[in-house]
C-alpha cells in the first residue's frame, strides 16, 4: 500500500499484461488506450540525459523504477518511438512466435538499433517476468523484481544503484510511494546523489515523496504550467473518479481530463547546487 492508493481508487487495473512472457499483451492493451507518456517522458529523459552526459563520469547510468518490459529503455537506448513499439507487438508476423523466438527476434532488433551513446540502464519492477524479458532481448543491463514498499533493497540491487546518475518513472507513482524512493536514495554515495524524474498523475500528490527526497538532498520541482497526456480513460467511470480525484486537489481539470485523457505532472529533484546552476526552464524543453 502507498499513500496514493485512496487517490488512485477509481483506476482500471491492467495487472493481467504486467507480467506475461512477453510485451504483446501489454502494448495490445495499451495501445487502444492511447498510453503515450514514455513518448512524452522520453524527450525529457533524452534532455536530462545530456545535461548528466556533460559530467566528466563516462556512461551515464539510469534506474527506471516500475519499468516493465523496459519501454523507456527502449526509447533512451535507441531512436524508436513507441508507436515503432505498437507495431511490432502488433505485427501479424511475430504473432504466431514463441516467446524464445520472439526474445531471440528482438535482441537482434534491439541491439541493429541502439545508439552509440546509449546509457546504461537498470530496472526495478515487481514483474519477474517483464524483467526477465528485458534483460535477455538487452533493454537492461540488469534488473530486479523487488518491492520496495514492502522489503529492502536487496545487497545486489543496492550496490547497482549506489552510482546511478538518473532515476525515471513513467506510469509508476501510486504502485510506489515513499518508501521506495527512500530506500533507493538510501543506498546512493553520497557524493554521486542522482537526479529523480518522475511523471506522475495529477490526482496523486506528490508532496510525501518530495518530502522524503529532502532527507536525501534533493530539491524537488514542479515543471510549470506544463502537463503531459498519459492516456484516454478506459470508461467513464473512470474518468469521473479521475475528474473527482484532480479537482479533489484544486486543479483545474479543463481541456485535459475533461477530454477524456489523464494528463501527469513533471517533477525533477535535483542537489540544490543543480538547481542553481541549470534552471529547469534551460533544461528541459516545453512541448
Ligand atoms: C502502468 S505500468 C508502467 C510501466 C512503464 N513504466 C510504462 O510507462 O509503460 C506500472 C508498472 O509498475 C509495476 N509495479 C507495481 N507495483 C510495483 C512496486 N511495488 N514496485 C515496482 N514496480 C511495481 C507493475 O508491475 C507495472 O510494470
Amino acid at each position: 500500500m502507498t499513500s496514493n492508493d485512496v487517490a488512485g481508487q477509481g483506476k482500471a487495473g491492467f495487472d493481467h499484461v504486467y507480467n506475461r512472457d512477453d510485451p504483446r499483451d501489454y502494448y495490445q492493451v495499451l495501445k487502444p488506450l492511447s498510453y503515450e507518456i514514455p513518448q512524452h517522458a522520453h524527450a525529457v529523459f533524452a534532455a536530462l540525459l545530456d545535461a548528466r552526459n556533460s559530467e566528466p563520469s563516462g556512461t551515464t547510468s539510469v534506474l527506471d523504477v516500475c519499468c516493465s518490459y523496459g519501454v523507456n529503455a527502449a526509447l533512451m537506448r535507441s531512436e524508436l518511438t513507441l508507436d515503432d513499439l505498437y507495431d511490432r507487438y502488433g505485427d501479424a508476423k511475430l504473432a504466431g512466435l514463441s516467446t524464445q523466438e520472439l526474445a531471440d527476434a528482438d535482441r537482434t532488433f534491439y541491439s541493429d538499433r541502439r545508439r552509440p551513446d546509449a546509457p546504461r540502464m537498470l530496472g526495478l519492477d515487481t514483474a519477474d517476468r517483464a524483467i526477465d524479458y528485458a534483460c535477455n532481448v538487452g533493454l537492461l543491463d540488469a534488473g530486479w523484481a523487488e518491492n520496495l514498499e514492502t522489503s529492502p533493497p536487496s545487497p545486489a540491487l543496492a550496490e547497482a544503484v549506489s552510482d546511478v546518475d538518473l532515476i525515471t518513472i513513467t506510469g509508476g507513482v501510486g504502485y510506489v510511494g515513499e518508501r521506495t524512493f527512500d530506500q533507493l536514495l538510501g543506498v546512493c554515495q553520497e557524493d554521486r546523489t542522482p537526479w529523480v524524474a518522475a511523471f506522475v498523475l495529477r490526482m496523486y500528490p506528490y508532496d510525501h515523496i518530495a518530502e522524503g527526497l529532502t532527507q536525501h538532498g534533493l530539491v524537488t520541482e514542479q515543471l510549470p504550467d506544463t502537463t503531459f497526456p498519459q492516456r484516454r480513460f478506459a470508461s467513464d467511470e473512470e474518468q469521473s473518479a479521475a475528474l473527482q480525484g484532480v479537482r479533489a486537489r484544486g486543479t483545474d481539470t479543463h481541456g485535459k481530463e475533461e477530454d477524456g485523457w489523464y494528463h501527469c505532472d513533471l517533477f525533477l529533484s535535483r542537489p540544490e547546487a543543480d538547481v542553481v546552476n541549470q534552471p529547469l526552464p534551460e533544461l528541459i524543453p516545453i512541448p
